[in-house]
């Protein structure tokens, strides 16, 4: 297995990954209805959008197979997607953990992990030191923040195919306290 930065012909395999990802995940909480309407056609070219214009506030890393094919990527910012600007508890930390997906199989083996600790480096030699995520609220998955020693933040929402979802933040004041090397 290999963790490395993604390329624009990455687009399809992050595809499969987000869209695989989203519908074993979130089965029992976001509406099957929009769960069944993700489909590969039509995201690979809004991820190869993303990845031609991997400007400076948005960097992404892939974890790939023996087989070169991608099993699980992150997208990590400079500064917050959507800054509560009013709220003084987010508005605080200076970079976003945007997304991260390991493929259902390959989950629980330290992937994860490894992509946080790309995300933490990169924002490290940015001079950034504070990192924020949002997750659905319902998910089990906020265990694998709580394990990286995230402080729980807030919950706002958040729209996903038309319903109101509640999301909760998790924060990082000094990244460097999780970072492995
Ligand atoms: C969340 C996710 C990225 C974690 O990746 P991963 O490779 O499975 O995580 P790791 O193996 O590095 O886990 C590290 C630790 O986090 C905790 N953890 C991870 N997933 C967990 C889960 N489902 N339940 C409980 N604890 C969990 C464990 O303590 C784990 O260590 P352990 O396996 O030795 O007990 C992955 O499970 C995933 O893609 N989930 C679905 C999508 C998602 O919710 N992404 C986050 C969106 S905000």
């Amino acid at each position: 297995m290999k963790c490395r930065k993604a390329e624009i012909s990455d687009a399809l395999g992050i595809t499969k990954v987000h869209v695989d990802t989203w519908r074993s995940a979130y089965k029992d909480i976001i509406s099957d209805d929009f769960l069944q309407s993700l489909v590969y056609k039509g995201r690979e070219s809004r991820w190869k959008e993303r990845l031609e214009n991997q400007e400076e506030k948005h960097f992404f890393y892939v974890v790939e197979d023996e087989l070169r094919n991608i099993i699980g990527f992150t997208v990590g910012g400079l500064e917050q997607f959507e800054p509560n600007i009013e709220d003084p508890i987010t508005s605080k930390y200076n970079g976003e953990l945007l997304a991260i997906y390991v493929l259902g199989e390959y989950q629980r083996k330290g992937i994860g992990a490894q992509l946080v600790q790309k995300v933490v480096n990169h924002l490290l030699e940015h001079g950034i030191n504070s990192m924020l995520v949002w997750v659905l609220k319902e998910s089990k998955y906020r265990a694998f923040y709580e394990k990286l020693r995230g402080k729980y933040l807030t919950e706002n929402y958040k729209e996903i195919g038309g319903d109101k979802y509640i999301v909760v933040s998790y924060g990082w004041d000094n990244i460097k306290e999780i970072a492995t090397n």
